[in-house]
């Protein structure tokens, strides 16, 4: 049993890798997250009680906040989700994402360093790697191109974690992976935007030509990836995750209105995103060879789960989009 510092664990992929360590390890966990926009602590309620869970409020790009929680927690492990995740935000401002992605992972490598961390897990992108034409992989040696804000302040991040690697001898491995889908991802990324406005009878904006390609995973698949990295993972070392699963945006749209039972008439061609990536996708085969892992989830059976979930659980996005959740950690803590 470890103790496990976990960023961002309110978030989508964050929360659902605390679920998965709480329900299926005996580790503990503390979750530090600081709640932005993207932080929903409805992603945990089944497990907040759980006596192997702590929560933290805290921006990781605080020192004074991380030295804190460092000290009291004492973590043997960290598992780095932190980020600002999106694409379209990092368009219109990208402060935030120097912020949190690159000065927050160096803010972590310093504490962690201090405090005698044995163990810190990066999780990164592959979008890191640019945009691939119609043929060929991401493998761990493509070179980093990044060519959003989102994907410039990630390679950033991911830099600094080799240097600490290389500079402290600090025993760090990162994780790239590809684009994540499941329950509890928030309604601003393609598919779980097009599962909700399809559910209410709402247009599904499809940016450009709706013909870039996005490789993706099923959000559990990513988890397990991570874990295997964090267990078996070699220091300095970096794994891709991909979901062997590339779809055209214009597929994956047509395939939930179809899933959902609704009709091609709700899609609207709007203008494209600037510097839109083309293509990603994965060669997970270091993952496969070296950790054993291997995605469980074809993307038909994976939509089909997701589309479900987001049926079932129509409060929970609702809530979201209502702004509602940010209410949630006052009731819960007595704090704002
Ligand atoms: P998300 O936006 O859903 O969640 C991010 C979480 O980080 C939120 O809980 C937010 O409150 C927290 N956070 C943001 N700024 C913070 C700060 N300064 N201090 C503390 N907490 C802060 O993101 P996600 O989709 O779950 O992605 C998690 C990680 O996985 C990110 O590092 C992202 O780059 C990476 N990743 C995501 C995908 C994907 O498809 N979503 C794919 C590959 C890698
Ligand atoms: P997104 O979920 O934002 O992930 P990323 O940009 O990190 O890959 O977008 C996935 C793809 O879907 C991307 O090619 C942009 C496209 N997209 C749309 O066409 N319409 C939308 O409303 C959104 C959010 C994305």
């Amino acid at each position: 049993m470890s103790k496990i510092l976990v960023t961002g664990g309110a978030g989508f992929i964050g929360s659902n890798f605390v679920r998965m360590l709480l329900l299926g390890s005996d580790h503990e966990v503390v979750n530090v997250d600081a709640l932005t926009y993207a932080g929903n602590l409805e992603n945990l309620t089944d497990v907040e009680r759980h006596q192997r869970y702590a929560f933290v409020r805290g921006d990781i790009a605080d020192p004074v906040a991380m030295d804190a929680a460092f000290a009291e927690h004492r973590p043997e492990i960290v598992v780095h989700f932190a980020a600002e995740s999106h694409v379209d935000r990092s368009v219109l401002d990208a402060t935030a994402f120097v912020r949190t992605n690159v000065q927050g992972t160096q803010v972590l490598l310093d504490k962690s360093r201090i405090y005698g961390v044995r163990r810190f897990v990066h999780v990164s992108t592959d979008e890191v790697y640019g945009s691939l034409g119609p043929w060929g992989y991401f493998t761990e040696e493509t070179p980093i191109q990044p060519n959003s804000p989102y994907s410039a302040s990630k390679a950033g991040s991911d830099l600094l974690v080799r240097a600490a690697v290389h500079t402290h001898h600090m025993d760090c491995v990162i994780t790239r992976c590809s684009n994540n889908y499941g329950p509890y991802q928030f309604p601003e990324k393609l598919i779980p935007l097009m599962i909700a406005n399809a559910l209410e009878g709402k247009p599904l904006p499809v940016y450009g030509d709706g013909r870039n390609v996005r490789d993706w995973i099923y959000v559990t698949d990513h988890c397990e990836g991570i874990r295997m990295a964090m267990e078996h993972g070699k220091a300095g070392e970096v794994y891709n995750f991909g979901g062997d699963a590339e779809r055209e945006n214009l597929f994956v749209v047509k395939e939930i209105l179809k899933l959902v039972g609704k009709g091609e008439d709700l899609i609207r061609y709007v203008k494209d995103r600037p510097g839109h990536d083309r293509r990603y996708a994965m060669d997970s085969s270091k993952a496969r060879a070296t950790l054993g892992w291997t995605p469980r989830h074809t993307f038909e059976a994976g939509l089909q789960r997701t589309i479900e979930w987001y049926v079932q659980n129509r409060p929970w996005w609702e809530r979201v989009r209502s702004g509602a959740y940010q209410d949630y950690y006052a009731q819960q803590y007595g704090r704002r």
